[in-house]
């Protein structure tokens, strides 16, 4: 299988390409609503219209992986209603879209610390991820009660108790390992909708060296065209990883070896 992309590893993707993984912080929704003077729950129901139209274009332009936020450790902290509304569309959503994402080649997989939602909706989660594992189209990871500070201590205590006599020694391979999302490459390219330009918690160790991206449109506005305005801007990025421009001129994967102090390069 083909190693997965770590910005801390030596094969670093070019300049230039189309991004392998994009991750998405889908916000906006409320104040999509807002403006219509709509319930804010109207927006969620619209910004899963949203969802289904990036995938399919993250499928017509090659995208292998797209992971998408929508609910926080933190989101726990809004009215009751709306928490519970939101509950409710994740399981519709998985029960009406998980046919469709297999027949699409789609293999979904849900992050997050599921052992808060109910069973239901973690049966549905477990149904939709079983229906869909051998897919390899796409892989569409949708966090869900996930943080980025929780998915470092989830996979540092995991470690902790699988390696002890490791203690002390472990290395960020080690720690990646045990992430929720080690099963993806580090994601290229990272678009916010929304208009704020904050990470609020989403995948901290995976961005270390992604493209940032910010819009203020609001998600249920963002579309194939949206899209394809933040990859033209990705593209014409120059991704160093800590390099010179002149070193990646002249040669474009191998970083001369570090004699001394060698970092993990
Ligand atoms: C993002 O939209 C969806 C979730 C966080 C679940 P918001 O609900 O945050 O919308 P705004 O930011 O209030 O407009
Ligand atoms: C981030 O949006 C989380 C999701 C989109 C799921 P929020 O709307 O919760 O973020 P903050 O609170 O404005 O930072
Ligand atoms: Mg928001």
């Amino acid at each position: 299988m083909r190693r997965l992309f770590r910005s801390s590893t030596k094969d670093i993707p070019q300049s230039g390409d189309m991004p392998e993984h994009v991750a998405i912080i889908m916000d906006g929704n409320g104040r999509w609503a807002k403006k219509r003077l709509m319930p804010r729950v109207a927006g969620h129901v619209r910004g899963v219209e949203a969802v289904r139209g990036t995938v399919a274009a993250c499928i017509e332009r090659g995208i292998s992986y797209l992971t998408l936020f929508a609910f926080s450790s933190e989101n726990w902290r809004r009215p009751v209603e709306e928490v519970s509304f939101l509950m409710g569309l994740f399981v519709k959503s998985l029960k009406n879209e998980a046919v469709k994402l297999n027949k699409a080649g789609v293999r979904l997989r849900i992050v997050g610390d599921l052992e808060r939602f109910d069973p239901e909706l973690r049966q549905a989660i477990a149904e939709a991820e079983a229906l869909t594992a051998a897919n390899d189209t796409l892989t569409l990871t949708v966090a869900a009660n996930y943080g980025g500070r929780w998915d470092i201590m989830q996979a540092m205590n995991r470690l902790a108790v699988a390696a002890p006599e490791k203690a002390g020694q472990y290395s960020e391979a080690d720690l990646a390992a045990y992430s929720v999302m080690a099963h993806a490459p580090e994601p290229d390219l990272f678009i916010r909708t929304g208009g704020e330009q904050r990470v609020s918690n989403f995948l901290l160790w995976q961005l270390a060296y992604t493209e940032l991206f910010f819009t203020d449109l609001l998600w249920p506005e963002f579309d194939s065209a949206a899209l394809d305005l933040a990859i033209q801007s990705f593209r014409k990025r120059e991704r160093r990883f800590g390099r010179t421009s002149e070193q990646l001129e002249s040669t474009c994967v191998a970083a001369p070896a570090v004699p001394v102090n060698k970092v993990d390069a």
